[in-house]
């Protein structure tokens, strides 16, 4: 079957990696977690002590970093910074705390978003992110936007939060994804919006394999549409 491009979009916390994971795994799909960029960018800017209002830091430090995913043994996709495995890092609250700010520079924008237009040219691949439906692949086959009850996100993320060892406080999480959809959704460069002909999930009262159901059901209609259209 023909492949496709499947772009999920939506708020922190809503389910959009464990979705995508799992579909992208079923289908034998490529899958990106667009946010571990920008996370990963932020890392190296809090590490390298980069001013992010500085555009000439910004620009040395985006031309000093290099961005890869490889698949682990286990078969999930891992980011690297410059050859080093930062997807443990990445997760730290230090850098939730800071990854929004940084999401709303226009050069570091472009620069991820050239890379993951890259790494779609094939098709084959699931992104999750922010601007992945508006901006990176408007012409994805299959756009969705995922949304969820924000006790409910808070919880998720705390849990995801303990098992890497990490016990942050429910209020100090809900702050943080408050205060993160505030600065995605009105930031001048590629605000989270519902993309043009994105389908609409709310996660609140639904389980994983609800939500990966669905979403490959939709993703096989899409690739017999594509046949037929040939
Ligand atoms: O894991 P969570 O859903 O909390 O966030 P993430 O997907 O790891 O993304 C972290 C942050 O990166 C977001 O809050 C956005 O500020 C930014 N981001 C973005 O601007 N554009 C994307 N395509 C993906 C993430």
């Amino acid at each position: 079957m023909r492949k496709i491009i499947i772009a999920i979009d939506g708020f922190s916390a809503c389910g959009k990696s464990t979705t995508a994971k799992e579909v992208a795994r079923l289908l034998g799909y490529r899958y990106i977690d667009s946010g571990a960029m920008y996370r990963a960018v932020t890392l190296y800017f809090l590490d390298h002590l980069v001013s992010f209002s500085n555009p000439k830091e910004v620009d040395k430090a985006l031309n000093e970093i290099k961005l890869s995913f490889i698949v682990n043994s286990k078969g999930a996709t891992e980011i690297f910074l410059n050859a080093i495995n930062v997807e443990k890092a990445i997760r730290k609250m230090r850098i939730s705390e800071s990854v929004s700010q940084v999401s709303t520079i226009k050069v570091v924008r472009k620069a991820m978003v050239a890379l993951q237009r890259k790494m779609g040219k094939d098709k084959g691949i699931v992104m999750d992110g922010r601007d992945i439906g508006t901006v990176v692949f408007p012409e994805a086959e299959l756009k969705l936007f995922l949304s969820a009850d924000i006790m409910v996100r808070a919880f998720r993320r705390q849990k995801e939060l303990l098992e890497k060892e990490d016990l942050v406080e429910l209020d100090t999480i809900i702050e943080n994804l408050q205060s993160r959809d505030q600065i995605d959704s009105t930031r001048k460069e590629s605000p989270l919006v519902r993309a043009t002909g994105a389908i609409e999930i709310d996660t609140t009262n639904i389980t994983v394999d609800e939500q990966v159901d669905e979403v490959v059901r939709l993703a096989l209609s899409q690739m017999l549409i594509k046949k037929w259209k040939g």
